[in-house]
């Protein structure tokens, strides 16, 4: 059974896939290409994985979209595999998969929580931009399926929509939480995060915090067509994809800002430029994360 939320990404994903390609592709000049930071960040843990003599064989994304990660895998893994429930998205992917003749490369269109995988099992798992879309229950069961899917030492790399950012954007979101009354909460995860230097006793405060904050089912308008996108603090995926038996090992900002939301709208240039040049120290601070629209958690599977 699917979610209105499930059935209103599906339409919207199908309607804007060309879309999504120049997007990912980074064809858009004033914008953030927030895709590849993303991507990025997957590349890194699979370089490090392969630098510690434990390179990756197989790789799943879920949630492809229009596939560049699954196709910058490929070049550094045995098997990859892209799953989305858009098939116009696969699409775009195959089309992809048959210019650059890559035989290790996979898409299947469906949902997550329908696909069949057997025995499958999977070094290093990525869902980006994905679990906005999924009701906090299915979230739950996201967690539970990759820690199924994951072999033991694996990775999951999960990229969320960063819900601390909305007390520095200064939007429609701040004042959402100012009617939420969850400013102080936010804050104070905010300050733990930028308070700490290194970053495991940064994940372990986390650990800390009550790990779930007051939140809305409607959010305000972002231009993606769908009423529902989930934001999430850092804490409250901690506190959910640990209950699934993973252990949080690295947290790394995305889309920094350096100027806020209006302003940003106002100076497009020099905003790009400041996300561009911070997404530098991406890999090394975690404590850029508040002013981050945006975040990668990295969990680990024992
Ligand atoms: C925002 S796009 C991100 C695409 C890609 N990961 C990227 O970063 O460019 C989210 C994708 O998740 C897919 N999606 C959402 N729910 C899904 C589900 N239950 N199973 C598979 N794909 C899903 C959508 O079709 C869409 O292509």
């Amino acid at each position: 059974m699917t979610t209105d939320q499930q059935d209103q990404a599906l339409r919207f994903f199908n309607m804007t896939a060309k879309e999504w390609r120049r997007k990912a592709e980074g064809a858009i000049a004033s914008k953030v290409n927030v895709v590849a930071e993303r991507n990025a960040t997957v590349l890194r843990v699979a370089a490090g994985r392969a630098a510690a003599g434990n390179p990756v064989t197989a790789f799943l994304d879920i949630g492809c979209g229009t596939g560049e990660l699954v196709i910058a895998m490929a070049e550094r893994c045995q098997k990859a595999l892209g799953i989305d429930f858009a098939s116009e998205m696969i699409a775009l992917c195959n089309q992809t998969r048959g210019e650059k003749r890559l035989d290790n490369v996979s898409f299947a269109t469906g949902s997550i929580f329908d696909h069949a995988f057997g025995e499958q099992t999977f070094d290093i798992i990525s869902a980006m931009g994905l679990i906005e879309y999924v009701s906090v229950s299915e979230l739950e069961k996201l967690a539970a399926l990759c820690h199924r899917l994951l072999r033991p030492g694996g990775s999951l790399l999960v990229g969320s929509r960063n819900r601390l950012f909305n007390i520095f954007s200064l939007s429609a979101y701040t004042e959402m939480e100012l009617d939420l009354e969850t400013v102080t909460s936010l804050l104070r995860e905010s300050t733990a995060l930028a308070g700490i230097e290194r970053s495991d006793a940064a994940i372990a405060a986390c650990r800390a915090l009550p790990g779930s904050y007051p939140s809305v089912s409607s959010h305000p308008i972002t231009g993606i067509g769908v009423d529902t996108r989930h934001q999430y603090a850092p804490s409250e995926l901690i506190h959910m994809f640990e209950i699934g038996g993973l252990t949080a090992r690295g947290l790394f900002p995305i889309h920094f800002h350096g100027l806020c939301v209006p302003a940003a709208k106002s100076h497009r240039t020099l905003y790009v430029d400041i996300a561009a040049a911070i997404n530098a120290l991406a890999p090394t601070d975690h404590r850029l994360v508040p002013q981050a629209s945006s975040f990668v958690l990295h969990f680990e599977k024992a």
